[in-house]
């Protein structure tokens, strides 16, 4: 595996889609070979999971909430995530294993040592070089994603349960400072998208004169 794993957190409404796609224009600008993925989704298998996921006409437990999350990041990994590592990619993917951790762990209460037991299984154990954690008020965030339409399910829950996920990254980034970029989301948008590239640069090698790109340094 060659390539470089980057994967975009953060809680509803922090503006993750915002810099995952400013990311995108800047490695597209470079050159720089990338494959752009979300969970849940990103396979045929996990796009209907997704609308099951997120089907606000569903009541799901924790258990099988956290199963389904499961299924489709195992497709993910292995039809999408892994072949791109394999070609060199720069992966960029719209949550992973971490929202995990932080909705159905921390927000659900599910023990986090079966998550982690799953989610080795599912991924074989697959970890982001480079984890942005995008920090945001659940009250602000939940404001921000409700002008943006209809709640989906996860956004229907209650605020406690959005505090107790915006907790859980944060312990997550506390637990992983080399791994995470913690950001606050109230910034600037071009402000954060700086950061954002600085970070990804400082992990991508450039093979100068070669017309192509080697991520990892
Ligand atoms: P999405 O519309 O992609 O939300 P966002 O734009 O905030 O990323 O929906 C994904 C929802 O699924 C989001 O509320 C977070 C939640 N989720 C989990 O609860 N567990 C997980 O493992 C993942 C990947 C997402």
């Amino acid at each position: 595996m060659t390539g470089l794993f980057l994967t975009f957190e953060g809680p509803e409404g922090a503006g993750k889609s915002t810099q995952l796609a400013r990311l995108v224009a800047r490695l597209e600008a470079e050159g720089i070979a990338h494959t752009v993925t979300r969970e849940p989704g990103g396979t045929p298998l996990g796009t209907r999971v997704r609308e099951v996921l997120l089907d606000p006409a569903l009541t799901i437990d924790p258990l099988p909430e956290f199963l389904l999350y499961s299924a489709s990041r195992a497709q993910l990994v292995a039809n999408v995530i892994r072949p791109a590592l394999d070609r060199g990619d720069v992966v960029v993917c719209d949550r992973y294993a971490d929202s995990s951790l932080a909705y159905q762990g921390a927000g659900r209460g599910l023990d986090a040592r079966l998550l982690g037991d799953i989610t080795r299984a599912a991924t074989g154990g697959l970890t982001p070089h480079l984890t942005v954690l995008l920090d945001l008020d659940p009250v602000l965030g939940l404001e921000r994603a409700a002008r943006r339409g209809q709640p989906d399910r996860l956004e229907r829950a209650d605020l406690a349960f959005h505090q107790r996920v915006r907790d859980g990254f944060l312990v997550l980034a506390e637990q992983e400072p080399a791994r995470f970029l913690l950001l606050d989301a109230v910034l600037a948008p071009e402000i954060l998208a700086d950061r954002i590239w600085h970070a990804v640069r400082a992990r991508v090698h450039t093979v100068p004169g070669q017309g192509r790109t080697n991520p990892i340094s």
